[in-house]
């Protein structure tokens, strides 16, 4: 129900979350115990803390990446570039129950330093992180991972990492990405 006060639209709290900023998009690696990798595309993803370097990012129990982070303690989040809009919606829209996302997509994987999942060779950033806690937050856990290393594309840093070459994506839901454009018919 959309109601009128003064400048303002009312709009309920079911549509609040819509009414956000866009979000960061990251592809999380984690991998099985028995070391089969996989990739699932993320929204929900922030830093937390500076000291210790602490990210957090949301994931559904329904996802098969739930399962294998939860085993392993590990995750990598990798920054694509636009250029991986496809391979961001491919990752988002197939499970690693039923097929690996490294074939589907042509992804590489590269060996991760400090942690058992691999780098996406083709993203320009990788966060190695150790989980440190979880948290379930309504029908999302919030796993909270510690930086144990980190690595980026050369030429990508320039104090932080340069945007306007990394051409980073923003979700804004569904297939609906930001700088303006929708992926798809
Ligand atoms: C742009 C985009 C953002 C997404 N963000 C999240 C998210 O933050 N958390 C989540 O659990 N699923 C998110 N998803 C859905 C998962 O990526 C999707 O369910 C995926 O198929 C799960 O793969 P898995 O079963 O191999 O883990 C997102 C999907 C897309 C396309």
């Amino acid at each position: 129900m959309l109601e009128g006060t003064g400048s303002k639209l009312e709009v309920g709290t079911e549509r609040a979350l819509r009414l956000g900023p866009p979000t960061s998009v990251v592809l999380a690696t984690c991998a099985s115990k028995s070391g089969r990798p996989n990739i699932i595309t993320l929204g929900r993803y922030m830093h937390v803390s500076n000291d210790p370097p602490l990210v957090a990012i949301g994931v559904s129990p329904k996802r098969h990446s739930h399962r294998l982070i939860e085993e392993t303690g590990e995750f990598v989040v990798n920054v694509p570039p636009k250029a991986l809009i496809k391979q961001i919606v491919l990752c988002g829209e197939s499970s690693g129950r039923r097929v690996d996302k490294f074939e589907l997509t042509g992804l590489t994987p590269i060996p991760a330093r400090k942690v058992g999942a691999p780098l996406i060779k083709e993203c320009v950033s990788h966060l190695e992180c150790k989980v440190v806690r979880r948290y379930r937050t309504g029908d999302h856990t919030l796993f909270l991972g510690k930086v144990v290393a980190a690595s980026v594309d050369r030429g990508m840093l320039k104090g932080t990492l340069d945007i306007s070459r990394a051409e980073t994506v923003l979700h804004k839901g569904g297939r609906y990405f930001t700088p303006k454009f929708f992926y798809g018919k």
